[in-house]
């Protein structure tokens, strides 16, 4: 299976909804996006601390207001052609999810960790309000404090921990957490590491892996889901 990494960020400017779309048409049934919190505790999609990267502003996400926020150009930066795309509130992605078709891994990210609690807390509130199925969700954080609120808040959707830079102990940090997934770096993934994830019954999904060579061989080491910035490249591999 294909998501597409912050939409299509390879063909469009990430997590905004012309990427979401560019990522369906392109044949992708999952996206991953992330999502923070603005000034007035609404979620919008972005990943950066700050919104100078991604927009033609500058300061951070959290100390804007969403009518700042939404002022900003998050289009122009990547290509003139999509000059006037916003950041996207959480509630106007799950609309576009809806549009499109997609099911969603929605990232929590966390830039705050002394905020974990409220910023679970507005996110669920924001999906649960909206009525998105939580069948086509799964939440999946970095933060191990996150997604063991996301445990405590809303027990019945999908839970998946993001690995970078460690090797999971599987069975201990399960205890807790009722993973169903672990998203691992590819750059750490092993065939012996992908066995012990999938023996411990975790779904086992990979990002950002961009190159179609590769397909194969993790398919092969049973990786449920890819993630990836350019979905259309990957599932010709996946279809050759
Ligand atoms: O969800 C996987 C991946 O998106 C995590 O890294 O930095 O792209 O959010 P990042
Ligand atoms: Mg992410």
């Amino acid at each position: 299976m294909i998501a597409g990494h912050r939409g299509a960020r390879a063909v469009a400017p990430e997590n905004t909804l012309i990427s979401m779309k560019a990522a369906a048409d392109a044949g992708a049934k999952w996206i991953e996006t992330d999502t923070q919190l603005c000034e007035d505790l609404v979620p919008v999609i972005i990943h950066d601390k700050s919104v100078r990267r991604c927009t033609n502003g500058s300061g951070s996400v959290r100390h804007k207001t969403l009518q700042e926020l939404k002022q900003l150009d998050a289009g122009s930066w990547f290509s003139p052609e999509f000059a006037g795309e916003t950041i996207p509130t959480l509630h106007e992605l799950l609309a576009a999810c809806d549009e499109y078709g997609l099911n969603l891994n929605l990232e929590i990210k966390v830039h705050y960790e002394e905020e974990v609690t409220l910023q679970v807390t507005k996110t669920i509130e924001v999906i649960k309000n909206y009525g998105f199925d939580p069948e086509r969700l799964i939440l999946s954080s970095f933060s191990y404090n996150a997604v063991n609120q996301c445990l405590e808040q809303w027990p019945e959707v999908r839970r998946g921990l993001i690995i970078e830079d460690w090797v999971p102990d599987i069975d201990r940090l399960d205890e807790k957490l009722k993973l169903y997934s672990i998203h691992l770096d590819h750059h750490l993934l092993n065939e012996k590491l992908a066995k012990e994830i999938i023996h411990a019954g975790k779904v086992l999904q990979i990002w950002t892996m961009n190159d179609p060579k590769k397909v194969a061989k993790f398919t092969r080491w049973g990786v449920s889901t890819i993630i990836t910035d350019d979905p259309a490249l990957l599932i010709s591999a996946l279809n050759d």
